[in-house]
């Protein structure tokens, strides 16, 4: 028994070495790549099974945040889509036709993608095919003062339905994915990538990319995180390395200009709802990485990230931290700052990113968290918080990233 358990597992690792050697190339060099992982962006094959088999067994922790999963009318196959539109808009001011639809139902079509997974009913991978097809074949134009932040988001949550179904359920057509990319190339990209200059924020030219990527901070890490799943999902190695360059090298958005040494974030002088979309965004593209062999994301500067996590958690906790008033964003006089001291508008109030990070340092790598392993244990919210009603996170963590440390269902690496 023993013996064929240690038998499956080496054969296990040795079908992860060769799919990760396929998927970097065989020549090494920073991101050579054959092809991608598929399916690949914040949950590969073996996570989608996890929570399968979490939910088959009745397995906490992913049965009872399935359960509760399954009773979001978002989860329903049969949710009433918001869209489609020809065009959506955030602006800053002058309302935002569209915007909060187009969230609602990317976040429909993720949920119903995970149900159709776990549970195998074709009516909940009709319900995101849908949402794919009406709005591939209507969407035009996003535009707007924020329409990077409406592209990014919603789109990365697109993206990750899409690649669910479009890799483990048979009905959705070519021609529809096809369509389906088109939208993402043409219309999420540009927003999202800023590659439209943005006449309210008119940052500087990243010269190395030579590219206007007009977006900073929590913006900056938006768009940085859909790049990389966009890349994933198109297949385009240029689009995924052109996020992961930017997260390691632009100086508006980049983890050691977004994170400091002990942890405060570049708009901790803002406000707390800010920070904590910037550590669900980092979260979200180190995840991606990874599960493309690019394992050095999350391990970045010491694990500056988790350093983030942790700062962030405590703060919101309640407790007492450090600050620095010389680290905040670029641009930040347009906001108010530089400000001289922490904010605690928003205080407390938490957002759904706490899982994604935890599963990975503390359960996958052994590392400690206790901030946000309180924040995990006190604070109850899967998918929404109280300032976003629509998530732009990496929701439902508990059913999707959730390992137990040691447990076999952990050891990819
Ligand atoms: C969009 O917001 C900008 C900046 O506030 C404003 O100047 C512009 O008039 C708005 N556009 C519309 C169509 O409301
Ligand atoms: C966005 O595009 C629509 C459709 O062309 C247009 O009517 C609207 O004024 C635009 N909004 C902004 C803020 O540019
Ligand atoms: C890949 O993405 C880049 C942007 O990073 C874009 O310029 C290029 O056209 C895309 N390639 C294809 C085949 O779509
Ligand atoms: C990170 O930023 C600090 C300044 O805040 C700088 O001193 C340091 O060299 C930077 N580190 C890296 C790896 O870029
Ligand atoms: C799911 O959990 C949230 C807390 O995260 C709770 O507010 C909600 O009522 C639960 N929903 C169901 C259907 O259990
Ligand atoms: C969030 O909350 C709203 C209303 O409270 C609810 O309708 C929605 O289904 C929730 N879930 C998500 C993912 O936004």
């Amino acid at each position: 028994m023993i013996l064929a358990i240690r038998l499956v597992s080496v054969v296990l690792c040795l079908a992860l070495l060769i799919q990760t050697a396929i998927a970097r190339g065989f020549w090494g060099g920073k991101y050579q790549r054959q092809g991608f992982i598929h399916p690949g962006i914040l949950s590969v094959q073996p996570d989608l099974d996890r929570m399968k088999y979490g939910v088959e067994t009745q397995t906490d922790p992913w049965y009872s945040a399935f359960l509760n999963m399954s009773g979001d009318p978002m989860s329903s196959s049969s949710y009433a889509m918001k869209g489609p539109f020809n065009y959506v808009t955030r602006n800053n001011t002058g309302g935002s036709p569209g915007t909060t639809q187009l969230s609602s139902d990317s976040v429909a079509s993720l949920l119903n993608a995970l149900m159709y997974y776990i549970t195998g009913d074709t009516a909940h991978a009709e319900k995101s095919v849908e949402i794919f097809n009406s709005w591939a074949s209507s969407l035009k134009l996003i535009n707007g003062t924020d329409a990077q932040l409406v592209a990014a988001l919603s789109g990365t949550e697109l993206v990750n339905a899409a690649e669910i179904i479009r890799y483990t359920y048979s009905g959705w057509t070519k021609s529809d994915i096809t369509t389906f990319e088109n939208m993402i190339l043409k219309i999420f990209y540009p927003p999202a990538s800023q590659t439209t200059p943005n006449t309210v924020d008119p940052h500087p030219l990243n010269a190395l990319l030579t590219l206007v990527f007009s977006s900073q901070a929590n913006w900056g890490n938006s768009g940085e995180k859909a790049m990389v799943a966009f890349g994933v999902f198109l297949n385009n190695v240029t689009m995924y390395e052109q996020g992961l360059n930017l997260y390691e090298t632009f100086a508006c958005a980049d983890l050691n200009n977004t994170i400091n040494s002990f942890g405060q974030n570049s708009e901790s002088g803002r406000d707390q709802t800010h920070p904590q979309l910037s550590l669900g965004n980092m979260a979200e593209l180190c995840q991606t990485a990874h599960n493309q062999g690019d394992y050095g994301y999350w391990d970045l500067l010491s694990e500056r990230l988790m350093i983030g996590y942790e700062y962030t958690a405590k703060y919101n906790l309640g407790n007492d931290v450090e600050y620095d008033p010389n680290f905040y964003r670029c641009d930040a006089n347009l906001l108010g700052g530089p400000w001289a001291d922490i904010s605690d508008v928003h205080r407390g109030q938490f957002r759904p990113i706490y899982q994604l990070a935890y599963s990975y340092y503390v359960q996958v790598k052994g590392l400690e968290m206790p901030w946000t392993a309180k924040v995990l244990e006190e604070e109850v919210f899967e998918a929404n918080d109280s300032v976003n009603n629509i998530a732009n996170s990496p929701i439902y963590g508990t059913l999707r990233f959730s390992r137990v440390a040691g447990n076999a269902w952990a050891s990819r690496k």
